[in-house]
């Protein structure tokens, strides 16, 4: 079932509800930022401080990093791209069954967008909500022109506490490592976190796990070869929007990603389907 709803101060959302699961999506952004399946704890994370107003990304959920990953080489472009604070539009929602709903929200190129990047698109978020969920970006290029693409599903996922948790499956894994801009390769099979970090990995074969101690979350993809591994600790938390001081410890964002390496060119009339389950 779907319904649409408004917060007080006219910022709208979805609801998605089946037998297996509830989520939330915003229309700003397509930003999926709840998503909980019967009796369990929510699978994703967000801050208890984050604004819900247009204009402002919401911190937590999946934003929709597009149609570039972090900073652009022109610095007043805005961080991640501006698909996360767009206005998108509902396309379409079936329940394919009493456990799994599809939902689909568009954005197309515009006057607003031609401004920022010069491209002709339409691009759809297909969220399906079931006792997993998978999140599907498509990017079709709909103009004349081979299109750069660097995009990312900067999904935030609880965790207990960060010095709990270790993530499994990048060993021997190279790296960028946006702190000291430095490439490295992982050696341990399990990465713990004590300090800030910022890493693009490359090579990745998912599924990558996050080992809790109370439950272990399997993120899986299609079509990327790029992880992006972030926790701010704690300084950068305390100066970060929507963010309340202690939040980097309950959070942990692994993002299915084509950045750096992995960044894409798209061409005239071609489709690229980026993807990811969390289970
Ligand atoms: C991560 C980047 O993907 O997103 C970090 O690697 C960045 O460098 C983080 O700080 C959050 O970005 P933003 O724009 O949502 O504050």
């Amino acid at each position: 079932m779907l319904t649409c709803k408004v917060m007080e101060n006219g910022f709208e959302y979805l609801e998605v509800a089946n037998k297996a699961a509830t989520a939330r999506i915003a229309l700003q952004g397509a930003h999926l930022y709840h998503y909980v399946r019967r009796t369990e704890t929510p699978l994703l994370w967000v801050s208890g401080c984050s604004r819900f107003e247009n204009g402002t990304a919401i911190r937590g959920g999946i934003p929709v990093c597009w149609p570039w990953f972090g900073m652009h080489d022109n610095p007043e472009l805005p961080q991640h791209g501006f698909a996360r604070t767009s206005l998108w539009t509902l396309e379409s929602h079936s329940d394919i069954t009493s456990e799994q709903s599809e939902t689909v929200l568009l954005l197309r190129s515009c006057d607003a967008s031609r401004q920022l990047w010069p491209f002709e698109f339409e691009l759809r978020l297909r969220v399906r909500v079931g006792i997993a969920l998978e999140v599907t970006l498509e990017t079709l290029n709909t103009g004349t022109q081979p299109m750069p693409l660097s995009d990312a599903l900067h999904t935030y996922f609880p965790v207990s506490s960060i010095e709990n948790v270790h993530l499994e499956g990048l060993q021997n894994k190279p790296y960028f490592d946006n702190l000291d801009k430095g490439i490295y390769h992982q050696h341990e099979a399990l990465l713990s976190f004590g300090a800030e970090t910022d890493r693009v990995y490359q090579e990745v074969i998912w599924p990558l796990r996050i080992a809790d101690t109370m439950r272990t979350i399997t993120i899986d993809a299609q079509n990327s070869s790029c992880a992006v591994v972030w926790n701010p600790w704690i300084e950068k938390c305390a100066q970060m929007s929507g963010m309340c001081q202690e939040s980097y410890k309950t959070m942990l964002c692994v993002e299915t990603a084509n950045a750096r390496e992995d960044a894409r060119v798209i061409a005239p009339g071609a489709l690229h389907v980026l993807s990811t389950t969390i289970s």
